[in-house]
Formats: structure tokens, C-alpha cells, sequence
């Protein structure tokens, strides 16, 4: 590896686990800006847009019904209440959709990817290997790396993130509600409290020993029913799990595996499998209810799922 490239990497770390670049809000429970505080002589305040709702097709929104608590009035509005992470390739914000006469709005995170120059591409490569992209000006875009292509990489990103969600989603797995997807954002249910604090990642929680059994518990079954239709996660950790009101939700699902189309599909399931079996190993999973796998058992079963060998 090249010098430069190797300070490079140094200086920007690569996985979840070690970024310095988390910012997390709430943790002094800053209050939300409330639905009165619209202008309404003027229309919009500051920052704030009209729904993007009507903007996207019915394919690029979440699966119907849509939820109660889902505002889907034309005549909402966005008003952003902040950053809730900065990462590598997204950032997330929380925004509130609602409508001030009706005195109704939800939260929304807002996943959005960057193209920007200083984006790590390490997972590029690996989205670009497994799946064709069918024009082929794109692809050389795309592979070339120019500013259209990047913009499209981040793009393909989101869209695949959304149609990953849908997927699980309907088939019942506990992941957040995908509400709608529109060029290189994509907006979510929020996962956390009213006041606008986040749920806590697991990495984040302090439980220990004992206390992870159920999670461990939740998180097999997950990762058995992805498996079960034929995918692994393929960047699962403690850092992409959510726990909120003892409920175990998956969550950043871009870089999804297709494993019986990838010829490395079986390796996946095995590093997911692992990267979380030693996370909770490590925090003293002793042990598991009956019928659940143990955290050395999961691979096999996962592969026994997808029905690889
Ligand atoms: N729906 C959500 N509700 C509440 N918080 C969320 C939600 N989605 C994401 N977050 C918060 O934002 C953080 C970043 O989200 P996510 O893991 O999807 O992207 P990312 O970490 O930037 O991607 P990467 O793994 O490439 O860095 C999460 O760790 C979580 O704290
Ligand atoms: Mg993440």
C-alpha cells in the first residue's frame, strides 16, 4: 500500500467502531423547535422545505399501508432539528414532517449520501463488483469516478439501501420504516424518543452478561430470516444495531449480499455472524435461551438458512 495512501486510511478510520467522527445529539436533550414556531405570515421558516412526499413515485416510498403516525399531507413541511451523525458516506439528520393547523407531524431521520471528494469508497468497489449496472456510460462513470459518477454511486447507494429496507420490512424483520427515497437521501422512521433523542446503538448500551441474552435472541432471529431470503447484512456490528424499548433494529443496510448470486455469499453470513457472535461473547453472553444458537453456532445456521453449505 502506497505511504500516502496508508496515512490516509490512518487518518480516517474505516469502520464504525473507531470513528472519531460520531456526533450524537441528546445527549443534553436539547428541546425540539415546536410546531407554533412556524411563521406563518411568511410561509416557510428558515431551513425548512415543503414534503418531499409528492416528489417520489409510489416504488420510492415505504410499503403500503403506510403507518398512522406517517404524514403524508401535501401540505407538510420539513424543518430540520439537526444532526444526528456524520459518518463516512452519510450523514443522518433529524427532521420533523408535519402540518401546523393540523398540529400533527412525525419524526424522520434523514440518511444522506455524500458524494463528495473526501468520501471513502471502500465499499464501492465491493456494490460495483456484485451488481450489474445495466447502462454502460454509467458504469464507466460510475468506475471512473467523475463528479457525475460519484453523484451516481451515492445515488445507486440509497436506492439500494431503500429497496433493502422494503424488502425487510415486509417480510416482518425489525428494521426502521422506510418512508420514501429521493436522489441521494433517504428519509426513515426515527428510531427513539419524541423529544428527538436517538435510540442508543448497542455499542452504545451498557448491558452486559445475562442482560443480552433476549437481544442476542432478537438478533439471530433477524439474521435467520434475512438469511432465509437469501441475504446477509454484510456490515453488521454493535455499531448498526439500535436498541430502543428493549427492541433490537437493524439498521445502515446499503451494502446488502445478494449470497446466493455472490460467490462469496457464504463468506458474509460467516463475518456478520462472527463480527456480532464476538461482540457479545465479549461482553459475557453466557447463556442462550433454548432454541437459539450460541454465538459459535450462528454461521452454521445462517448458511443452513440460505441454504448454502
Ligand atoms: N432511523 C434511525 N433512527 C435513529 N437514529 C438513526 C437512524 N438511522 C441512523 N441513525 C443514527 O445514525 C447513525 C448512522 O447511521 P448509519 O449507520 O445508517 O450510517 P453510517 O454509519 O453513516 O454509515 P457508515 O457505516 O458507512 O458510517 C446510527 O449509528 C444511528 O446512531
Ligand atoms: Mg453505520
Amino acid at each position: 500500500m502506497p505511504d500516502s495512501e496508508h496515512s490516509y486510511r490512518r487518518a480516517k478510520p474505516r469502520f464504525d467502531d473507531d470513528e472519531p467522527l460520531f456526533v450524537k445529539r441528546g445527549r443534553g436533550r436539547r428541546a425540539l423547535q415546536s410546531l407554533a414556531s412556524f411563521d406563518a405570515a411568511d410561509g416557510l421558516i428558515a431551513g425548512d422545505r415543503w414534503s418531499t412526499w409528492d416528489q417520489s413515485t409510489p416504488s420510492e416510498r415505504g410499503p403500503l399501508p403506510h403507518p398512522q403516525w406517517l404524514v403524508t399531507d401535501l401540505a407538510a413541511t420539513d424543518t430540520e432539528l439537526g444532526i444526528l451523525k456524520t459518518g463516512k458516506e452519510a450523514d443522518v439528520f433529524l427532521l420533523r414532517r408535519g402540518i401546523q393547523e393540523a398540529d400533527r407531524s412525525c419524526l424522520l431521520a434523514a440518511k444522506r449520501y455524500r458524494s463528495a471528494e473526501h468520501r471513502l469508497f471502500h465499499r464501492d468497489s465491493e456494490y460495483l463488483e456484485g451488481r450489474r449496472v445495466r447502462e454502460s456510460r454509467d458504469s464507466r462513470a460510475m468506475a471512473n469516478r467523475t463528479t457525475v459518477g460519484r453523484k451516481m454511486i451515492a445515488v445507486q447507494w440509497a436506492s439500494a439501501e431503500f429497496a433493502a429496507l422494503r424488502r425487510f420490512y415486509l417480510a416482518g424483520i425489525p428494521v426502521p420504516y422506510p418512508v420514501q427515497v429521493l436522489g441521494t437521501e433517504v428519509l426513515l422512521e426515527f428510531i427513539g424518543e419524541p423529544d428527538g433523542t436517538a435510540a442508543p446503538r448497542l455499542a452504545d448500551t451498557r448491558l452486559r452478561g445475562a442482560g443480552l441474552a433476549d437481544l442476542w435472541h432478537q438478533l439471530a432471529a433477524s439474521m435467520c430470516a434475512l438469511a432465509r431470503l437469501g441475504f446477509a447484512h454484510g456490515d453488521l456490528s454493535a455499531y448498526n444495531l439500535l436498541v430502543h424499548r428493549e427492541q433490537l433494529i437493524m439498521i445502515d443496510l446499503p451494502q446488502v449480499v445478494d449470497v446466493i448470486a455472490n460467490p462469496r455469499g457464504g463468506e458474509f453470513l460467516d463475518r456478520d455472524a462472527e463480527n456480532v457472535g464476538n461482540w457479545f461473547s465479549a461482553r459475557g453472553l453466557a447463556a442462550v435461551s433454548p432454541g437459539t444458537p450460541g454465538p459459535g453456532e450462528l454461521a452454521g445456521l445462517l448458511r443452513a438458512e440460505a441454504r448454502l453449505r
